[in-house]
């Protein structure tokens, strides 16, 4: 039985009264205004703020990791949030139900507490549920930005809401809408583009992951519809990706105009759609780290944009602040707070934080007005989200996770993210679509058969990894389901000048590219196709007509002589499980309809190399480019 059937039936009310136990049991619920779904949610907010301890305030603005998060740590402290940093999981392989059993356990612990404040469970929820096996998995962002497709983004954003909710979620930490100026940042594939114009069209996810918001919805004010839906979260604010070399939480040196319009942009788009909570980055703008910039989290963020939601911090921001010398843990507590920070992802040492926080606030060095006020957001958002009335999962949605509507919505991605930049060696004679009935193919390289390479980082684990991760097609999998009964396949990893012995090969399929990588662990200045997949190209194109497919979440250098020994080339970004989606198009069942989201350059030193740089913009294919080839089927 959920916790709610007890509250209803069992009413917790000690005093005499002369009103039958139900009567009475609503007469003190009535007194207890936030418990009243039908009250307006800021004189619910009210209510329950005047009820609320200092110790109970600064519970809720800590976030901490489910590592740390016992039952008596959420009630005792109440904890405003638990998350799972990337791959943080009940156990290898846990499916939904095993989340949703997870969370559901540390939410009755939140009920319990002496105000029954339920807890916010935030996931990295970034191309579908991807730390859930069996959970659907979509291109990463940089393959949605070459689709250039609004609409495909927001119906991706409501199947991952309803399977991030089937795993007991309300919360995901999406979308990231970086604007991408350099592609040696090891976060560009979470860029949609190095286009705001394009990064602000794909804001879409916030709609799909929270519903539409009736029109008049008030300016700045979060909006979720319903128990389908999730929280979203608008990251990382801001310039995130308009470091100097790209490097990863490095420094954003640009005007304040050129900030706003290059990397702001797309957060009015997001505020405008109700989007209820935005991630501060660990970047800094000129010098000025983003965590403790007053200026841009308070005065531009919430005053002069209007945002009414939650502004949370990264993963262990505040520790990575302290470093300067002269500063210390309390320092960073202090000035990112007062700077307008919300909710602190601490995520482990929340013992430490919520002393030195109890003592800044007590010492008056954290004014108390600043706390009621990042204490009104979250529970402005918890009463939205309906956290109170349905505070625990929804297993009727367990059966939706995974299920094909949601793996051919992945695969439609996949089709139009797919980039054509070669097409025979002759133009025209076009090299694509390929025969299904050839007699024999051959499919080779690092990146065909494996799954983890094709889903990239962020899946099953924070870094991703190598191998059969979860349920998903891979490259080869979907050339085998693809080609006529009579065709042979042949497989090789490596291939080597012995396995074209004796072999007549049609043509071959070889599909190369990086491992994946996170964060600062993706930062790369040569940005070199790894695994020698370029030498491994070679040794197939010397010998049979050749499609390179290019595994990767950001352009790579592609050497001349490459290009020119290969028939044909397609970018397939991250893929993710449904690579059906890449067969569809290279046998010609659909057309090819991605268009560069990214720059490619020809020379790592011509970088940073993005549209809008002035003088000397002379790429190998412009932003903008992708080849189509006559397709039977259309592009959809
Ligand atoms: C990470 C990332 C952020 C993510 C958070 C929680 O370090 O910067 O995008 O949402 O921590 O995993």
């Amino acid at each position: 039985m959920t916790r709610q059937l007890q509250l209803i039936i069992k009413p917790r009310i000690t005093t005499k009264s002369s009103l039958n136990p139900p009567l009475e049991y609503f007469a003190k619920k009535m007194e207890c205004i936030y418990k009243d779904p039908n009250a307006p949610v800021e004189t619910r907010i009210k209510d329950l703020l005047s009820r609320m301890t200092l110790q109970e305030k600064i519970g809720q603005m800590t976030q901490i990791e489910r590592r740390v998060a016992t039952p008596s740590a959420i009630k005792d402290r109440c904890i405003g949030s638990v998350l799972s940093g990337g791959g943080s999981k009940p156990f290898d392989k846990a499916n939904s139900a095993d989340w949703a059993d997870m969370i559901d356990g540390f939410q009755n612990a939140a009920l319990d507490s002496r105000l029954g404040i339920p807890i916010i469970y935030g996931v990295d929820a970034v191309h579908g549920n991807n730390n859930v096996y069996g959970a659907t998995i979509f291109p990463h962002n940089i393959g949605l930005g070459a689709t250039r497709d609004a609409d495909l983004v927001r119906r991706i954003g409501e199947v991952t809401a309803l399977e991030v909710r089937a795993s007991g979620a309300p919360y995901a930490f999406a979308p990231c809408v970086a604007v991408s100026r350099d592609p040696r940042w090891g976060r560009c594939y979470e860029s949609y583009s190095e286009d705001t114009e394009v990064v602000r069209k794909m804001t879409t996810l916030v709609t799909g992951l929270q519903g539409q918001p009736p029109e008049g919805h008030p300016k700045g004010y979060p909006f979720l519809a319903g128990r389908k839906n999730v929280i979203a979260c608008a990251k990382h604010f801001v310039g995130d990706g308009g470091t100097d070399y790209g490097t990863n939480e490095g420094n954003t040196i640009i005007t304040y105009d050129d900030l706003e319009r290059i990397h702001m942009a797309p957060y009015l788009d997001c505020i405008s759609q109700g989007v209820c909570t935005v991630m501060a980055s660990y970047s800094s703008w000129n010098g000025s780290k983003l965590h403790s910039d007053r200026f841009l989290l308070t005065e531009i963020l919430k005053d002069k944009l209007g945002f009414k939601g939650i502004v949370i911090s990264d993963w262990e921001a505040l520790d990575r602040l302290y470093i300067p010398p002269g500063s210390n843990y309390r320092h960073s507590i202090l000035s990112t707070i007062n700077a307008g920070i919300d909710m602190v992802m601490v995520p482990f040492r929340f013992e430490l934080f919520l002393e030195e926080f109890l003592s800044l606030v007590e010492s008056g060095e954290i004014p108390m007005a600043r706390i009621d006020d990042a204490v009104e957001r979250i529970l402005r958002v918890k009463f939205i989200a309906g956290l109170f009335e349905y505070p625990l999962s929804d297993r009727s949605l367990l059966d939706v996770v995974g299920c094909k509507p949601h793996r051919e919505l992945a695969r439609e991605a996949v089709r139009k993210s797919l980039v054509l930049l070669k097409n025979g060696k002759d133009q025209k004679i076009p090299f694509l679509p390929l025969d299904k009935n050839a007699k024999t193919i051959l499919v080779a390289g690092t990146h065909a058969d494996d799954l983890g390479y094709l889903c990239g980082g962020w899946t099953a684990t924070w870094e991703g990894t190598s191998g059969r991760i979860t349920d998903g097609t891979t490259i080869l999998d979907a050339i085998k389901e693809v080609v006529g009964s009579k065709t042979e396949v042949t497989y090789e990893l490596n291939p080597s000048p012995e396995t074209f012995s004796g072999q007549d090969f049609s043509y071959a399929v070889v599909a190369i590219g990086e491992a994946p990588y996170v964060e600062t662990g993706g930062d790369d200045p040569e940005l070199k196709i790894p695994f020698n997949g370029a030498e491994l190209v070679s040794v197939v194109a010397d010998r049979v007509p050749t499609l390179v497919i290019l595994i990767t979440g950001r352009p790579l250098v592609l050497e001349p002589w490459l290009l020119e020994k290969i028939d044909a080339l397609v970018v397939a970004w991250l893929p993710g499980s449904e690579c059906q989606g890449i067969t569809d198009v290279i046998f010609g069942d659909y057309a090819f309809h991605g268009r560069l989201p990214m720059t490619w350059f020809k020379s790592v030193d011509q970088l940073p190399l993005h549209i809008g740089k002035q003088n000397s913009y002379d790429p190998l294919f412009p932003f903008g480019f992708g080849l189509t080839c006559e397709n039977k089927g259309d592009s959809n």
